[in-house]
């Protein structure tokens, strides 16, 4: 069993982050927003910022109490919008409930929308014309590119329908030819689908949804789950999938720096086009 850590594979994305970066006549500028103090989006916040000051892009997190008003919100996203000192812009999610958070990411430029999340860019995704690509899905794929997994023709099943993992990577997977499902709490005999798949995405958010008996002798399984039992970190899937898979990330250390070095990446991307 190949243990598919993302170290390498990350350091692969920072380099090209960094390569692009210095072609630019000014250094990006990540602006992160987080409303409260929610644990992992602190935990989240804080690898972002640091990752972005270990590369030598420029960020400002900005930090406001968790009854921020929307209003408030949008109007600090609008100064950004406006501004040429900001090139990509990313609001920590989940956010407080007083606060429409579609709302929030359709106020986002989609020039700067780090996240991928904005409508323009996800109907760019499912066109198959270039835009800013969500992180941990693009990660993803990085990765795959890295450990030399080919995508085309393969059957890969997602567990996992969320706008930030499960259907933005149905949408990259489907461009790079492979033939995909994507399964959610509501379907019907999931080990059944599970079996069937070359390549197994966990994106649920649920530890042990991911059992041995649910994956084909051989898979790669992609853990994209990070959940916190007894103060420890575990993925979507048990441990003992290892004795099937023929490949499996680990939790932490597989996806988690993906999406971080690809929030870099976007930044640097996000920059160049707003240069024009
Ligand atoms: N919360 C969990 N994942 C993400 C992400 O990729 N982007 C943002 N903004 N918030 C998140």
């Amino acid at each position: 069993m190949i243990e598919l850590k993302g170290a390498p594979a990350a350091e692969s994305l920072l380099r090209q982050a960094v390569q692009r970066m210095e072609q630019l006549p000014f250094v990006p500028h990540l602006h992160v927003i987080r409303l409260g103090e929610d644990p992992a989006s602190v935990s989240y916040v804080r690898l972002k910022d640091r990752k972005a000051q270990e590369i030598g892009l420029r960020s400002t997190m900005h930090v406001l109490p968790e009854d921020t008003s929307e209003a408030a919100l949008l109007a600090l996203i609008d100064r950004l919008n406006a501004s040429e000192d900001a090139h990509g812009i990313l609001v920590q999610l989940p956010l407080p409930k007083h606060i429409n958070a579609q709302k929030v990411i359709e106020h986002t430029s989609p020039l700067k929308d780090v996240d991928g999340f904005h409508p323009e860019n996800v109907g760019k995704l499912w066109l198959g014309q270039e835009a800013l690509l969500p992180c941990t899905p693009a990660g993803i794929l990085a990765l795959c590119d890295h450990h030399q997994i080919s995508l085309a023709g393969k059957k890969v099943v997602i567990v996992g329908r969320s706008n930030i993992v499960g259907k933005p990577l149905a949408a990259l997977m489907l461009s790079r030819d492979a033939t995909v499902t994507v399964a959610h709490s509501r379907t019907v005999n999931l080990p059944e689908i599970t079996l069937q798949a070359d390549i197994l995405v966990a994106a649920v958010g649920r530890p042990g949804t991911i059992t041995p008996v649910m994956v084909k002798e051989g898979a790669v399984v992609l853990d994209v789950g990070v959940n916190r039992v007894d103060g420890k970190l575990v993925g979507d899937v048990t441990p003992e999938v290892r004795n099937v898979a023929s490949a499996l990330t680990p939790v932490p250390g597989g996806i988690g720096p993906m999406t971080v070095a690809q929030l870099m990446l976007n930044t640097v991307l996000a920059a160049e086009r707003q240069r024009g």
